[in-house]
């Protein structure tokens, strides 16, 4: 059976991955595409809504981002938010122009008289604003549904074709009846089954996977992260004994981490796949031996990757399939799905493909974001400190010490990581902060403990929040657990006399402490 689809066309807006995930959390399957496509594709995708995204342009503007008004004249129900609502009105007839007052931020919005769109909705209801523009006149058919008190178009509908106009930002939090309205959207206007969930996606992969795969042989490299690992385990389900797994260990991994990944994917776990675990920590630490430049530490640790990979995978020979964990996110940004290409600097398996013999690539979880990853994993029956790990630089801790990296700095900051780690899963705040872990500075200053004068390393805490990872501010510990977490590192990790919790919001900082 065909599944249920919503079209979530791209006019530039920083929301686009949002508006498709609160629809996936109404269990409906839903993907992103620019507005450059045609209309003849979007229409031959079957959808049974659309929905056009914000965007940070003027629709009355020269060369600004349209559609074809037969767009609206398919039948489908058309929901246009923000810059997609201003220009449904502008494409159909109305009129749209700089507002006398530009709203940003919470607003009250006031409903009038009865939308299908807004069932359950209070009348008086907060959204998120974020326009300088705004529909003075609407299309001719459209009513208006919602105002505020600057703004006498915050909603509009034609029922009868089925095209719905809101001003403001359902898909953000802190539109506080949001996803109530993105609902009624896809589940009642739409007409949606609600069909989209985990554990019949995660069966029918492994099922297309086993008959795509046939009797041929599957390469994976595991990096022990959520998604490589979300991605092998299907693998492994789908084709067990024809897939090999390279889990390369370079030295530079959490404390632990390198065992944890054997325990799940090697002979004493579960899956009966091919596990090969290569020890390179000496080799990368020779290569880094002198080497303090951030930058240059991350392309001698990438290219040693490539070539340690490269060796195995020349023991292994020609494969006829190579696994990448790329996610829905990546897809997006890399310009394929959505209109906001971001080019991505860093990629955790960037430059594997040229160095394997194979005929293509799967890319099990290319449809997913990361929280659907994690609920597949969960599906899967992968543990749960493994499926909620956080997420961690392919370079590694490399990029957690300042200065040159030596063995004794990487136990240094393994020992106080685990501590940091631990103390905050005990405060039971793991689930509740972006990214956080610790880093060694460079600095050694004088201490005193006992009765003697100490010379030693200062390692810096950093927790953070973050809703994309392009901006992020610190996470606000309580101080009880600081202090905990300070005493025992300085008991428990030799070689350290001061902690640090570092305040830098991003910009100006960057998440990662290198
Ligand atoms: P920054 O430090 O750029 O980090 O603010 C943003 C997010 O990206 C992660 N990060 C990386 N992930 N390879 C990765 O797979 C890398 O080279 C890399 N560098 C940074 C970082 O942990 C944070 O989540």
């Amino acid at each position: 059976m065909e599944q249920e689809k919503v079209l979530v066309i791209d006019f530039g807006g920083q929301y686009n991955q949002l508006v498709a995930r609160r629809v996936r959390e109404c269990n409906v399957y839903c993907e992103i595409y620019s507005y450059r496509t045609a209309l003849e594709q979007i229409k031959a995708m079957n959808p049974r809504g659309i929905i056009l995204t914000g965007g940070p342009n003027s629709c009355y503007a020269e060369n600004a981002p349209a559609y074809r008004k037969e767009l609206f004249e398919l039948g489908i129900p058309v929901l246009g938010l923000c810059y997609g609502a201003q220009l449904m009105m502008h494409i159909l007839g109305g009129k749209v122009e700089q507002a006398p007052v530009q709203e940003y931020g919470k607003t009250e919005v006031a409903l009038d008289g009865e939308s299908a769109l807004f069932a359950g909705v209070e009348r008086r209801t907060i959204c998120w604003m974020s326009h300088s523009d705004y529909i003075s006149r609407t299309a001719p058919g459209f009513v208006i549904t919602a105002h505020t008190t600057d703004c006498p178009v915050a909603a509009a509908e034609d029922k009868e074709k089925n095209l719905y106009a809101i001003q403001f930002h359902p898909e953000v939090l802190h539109t506080q009846e949001g996803t109530k309205m993105l609902y009624n959207f896809v589940r009642n206007i739409c007409g949606c089954a609600g069909t989209w969930r985990m554990d019949s996606f995660v069966e029918n992969s492994i099922a297309e996977i086993r008959s795509k795969i046939g009797s041929g042989r599957v390469l994976c490299a595991l990096s022990g992260g959520v998604d490589s690992s979300v991605a092998a385990v299907m693998l492994a389900k789908a084709v067990g004994s024809q897939l090999t797994c390279v889990f390369v260990d370079h030295g530079l991994l959490r404390k632990n981490e390198g065992d944890e990944v054997e325990a799940v994917f090697g002979p004493q776990g579960p899956y009966q796949l091919h596990f090969v675990r290569v020890n390179a920590q000496e080799r990368f630490y020779g290569k880094l031996s002198g080497v303090t430049e951030p930058e240059q530490k991350r392309k001698i640790i990438g290219e040693e990757f490539i070539r340690v990979f490269e060796e195995e995978a020349k023991k292994i020979g020609a494969v006829d399939f190579l696994v990448q964990g790329t996610i829905y996110p990546d897809v997006v940004e890399s310009g394929l799905g959505g209109e906001s290409a971001v080019i991505k600097s860093h990629h955790n398996v960037g430059g594997l493909p040229d160095c394997v013999d194979f005929r293509e690539i799967i890319e099990p979880l290319r449809n997913l974001f990361k929280d659907e990853v994690r609920r597949a994993g969960l599906e899967l029956g992968i543990p749960e400190n493994l499926v909620y790990r956080q997420p961690f630089p392919g370079p590694g801790l490399g990029i957690r010490i300042i200065g040159e990296v030596t063995e004794e700095k990487v136990r240094i900051v393994q020992d106080a990581d685990a501590i940091y780690r631990e103390e905050i899963a005990r405060a039971g705040l793991d689930r509740t902060i972006g990214q956080y872990f610790a880093a060694l500075t460079n600095m050694r200053s004088v201490g005193v403990m006992g009765d003697e004068r100490t010379y030693d390393y200062a390692v810096a805490l950093r927790a953070v929040n973050t809703v994309d990872f392009m901006t992020a501010e610190s996470a606000e510990i309580p101080w009880e657990v600081l202090q905990t977490v300070m005493s025992r590192i300085i008991n428990e990790v030799r070689g350290v006399n001061r902690v640090m919790y570092d305040l830098t919001s991003k910009p100006p900082g960057t998440i990662e402490f290198e």
